[in-house]
């Protein structure tokens, strides 16, 4: 008898343990901002919360804590945890674009923005850093992204055995696909083997694939595209082509729209000519503004299916974006990738009753119930 319980005993740690090491991602970019605080987060939709964003001092390389932050960081955490796992998310796309290759480059830089990343990230009360670096555009910058990532692995394992702690976890957003383009025919590669040796997984931004910089009409964040390679599916697939562990890839799901002004209102598909941004700041528009301008514009909502994308246009406006059903299909693609999951950016755009949120994470389990999988 002993033995048989010992043994259920084993198999109840072993399935416990092969759960937690590959356990599913639903994750939520939360910023810094009143008007969403951290305590309106439906937390049973998401396994893990991001703090976003903080940045390193370009004159001492430790992360800048002002008094009102380190507030907010304490307030974020004390509200999340345990409920869900919290992150806090270093850079972003309006810090200094060249900073973490600077502070890469210099031995001493690297160990003191280290060093204070963890500290800060201990302080108050964190699972985990992500670093957010938009983007390394250089062959150089590409290894001193896979230095950065191995030192940082270094300093969170011997931290962990040192304090005798669980591991901080340790993420980073990454460009849509694996290659960062800086024209058609240059591209750069991100460093796969640091990313699958030290990173605990990367956060695929698959989304502004298309936008009002464009001059034509097209899908944000569309799974494919019969015309070129800006989709979902080209980035995902050259991620896993390019080396990365399928269960180390998370997909990104962008909660917003973009807006369009069209140049001829008859004119109105994918790919239509265009003047610019339509309305929205910048031509962005959170998913709830998008449901509101379709009601009350009474737009026309088009699901199209070569890129299996949603759009609406209204007058000489055009709204390019994602809803529960492009979701659900794009979760559907993720699993047939065997992906970790899926991320959003960012709290307080979807609809208040979570509608997008809550249609991932059923299609996420539905596909786990049909294949049988345990993830
Ligand atoms: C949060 O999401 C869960 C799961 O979908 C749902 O049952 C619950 O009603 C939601 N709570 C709120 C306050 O929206
Ligand atoms: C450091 O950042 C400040 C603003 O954040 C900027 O004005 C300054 O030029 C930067 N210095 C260096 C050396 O990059
Ligand atoms: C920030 O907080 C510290 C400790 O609570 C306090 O000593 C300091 O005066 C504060 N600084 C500012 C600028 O308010
Ligand atoms: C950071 O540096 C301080 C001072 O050298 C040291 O006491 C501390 O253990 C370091 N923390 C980490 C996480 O390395
Ligand atoms: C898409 O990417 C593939 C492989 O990276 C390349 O061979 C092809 O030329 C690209 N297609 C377009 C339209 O850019
Ligand atoms: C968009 O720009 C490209 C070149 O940048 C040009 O070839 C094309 O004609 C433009 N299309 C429209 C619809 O203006």
């Amino acid at each position: 008898m002993a033995s048989i319980k010992m043994l259920l005993g084993f198999l109840f740690l072993a399935r416990l343990l092969a759960i937690s090491s590959t356990s599913d991602v639903k994750a939520l970019y939360w910023l810094q901002q009143p008007l969403f605080p951290p305590s309106a987060i439906n937390t049973s939709l998401f396994t893990h919360v991001y703090y976003a964003f903080i940045v390193p001092s370009n004159t001492t390389y430790q992360l800048h804590v002002s008094n009102i932050t380190a507030t907010s960081l304490a307030s974020f955490t004390t509200t999340l945890n345990p409920t869900v796992a919290t992150l806090i998310s270093i850079g972003g796309a309006d810090a200094n674009p060249t900073l973490f290759s600077t502070i890469a480059a210099n031995p001493s830089a690297l160990a003191t923005f280290i060093n204070s990343s963890i500290t800060v990230a201990r302080t108050f009360a964190f699972h985990g850093v992500d670093l957010d670096w938009e983007f390394p555009r250089t062959a150089a910058q590409m290894n001193h992204l896979a230095h950065l990532f191995a030192q940082f692995r270094a300093a969170i394992s011997a931290e962990a055995i040192a304090t005798r702690r669980k591991p901080l976890l340790l993420t980073a957003a990454v460009y849509f696909s694996v290659d960062y383009f800086i024209s058609e025919t240059t591209s750069f590669r991100y460093p796969v083997d640091s990313i699958n040796d030290n990173l605990d997984w990367v956060n695929v931004m698959t989304y502004d694939l298309n936008g009002p910089w464009s001059n034509h009409t097209g899908p944000p964040a569309g799974l494919f595209d019969p015309k070129s390679n800006a989709s979902v599916s080209y980035g995902l697939r050259s991620w896993i082509r390019g080396g990365v562990i399928p269960q180390k890839v998370v997909m990104g799901l962008p909660l917003f729209g973009r807006t369009w002004q069209l140049q001829d209102p008859r004119v109105h598909g994918i790919g239509a000519p265009v003047f610019g941004a339509g309305p929205g700041l910048d031509g962005a528009m959170a998913l709830f503004q998008v449901l509101e301008f379709n009601s009350q514009t009474g737009a026309n909502v088009v699901y199209d299916k070569d890129t299996a994308s949603v759009y609406s246009y209204s007058g000489s406006y055009w709204v390019g974006y994602d809803d529960p059903f492009t979701v659900a299909v794009k979760v559907g693609f993720a699993q047939a990738l065997s992906l970790r999951g899926y991320f959003f950016w960012a709290a307080g755009l979807d609809t208040s009753d979570w509608k997008i949120s809550t249609q991932a994470l059923n299609a996420w389990m539905l596909c786990i119930h049909e294949t049988g999988g345990v993830n």
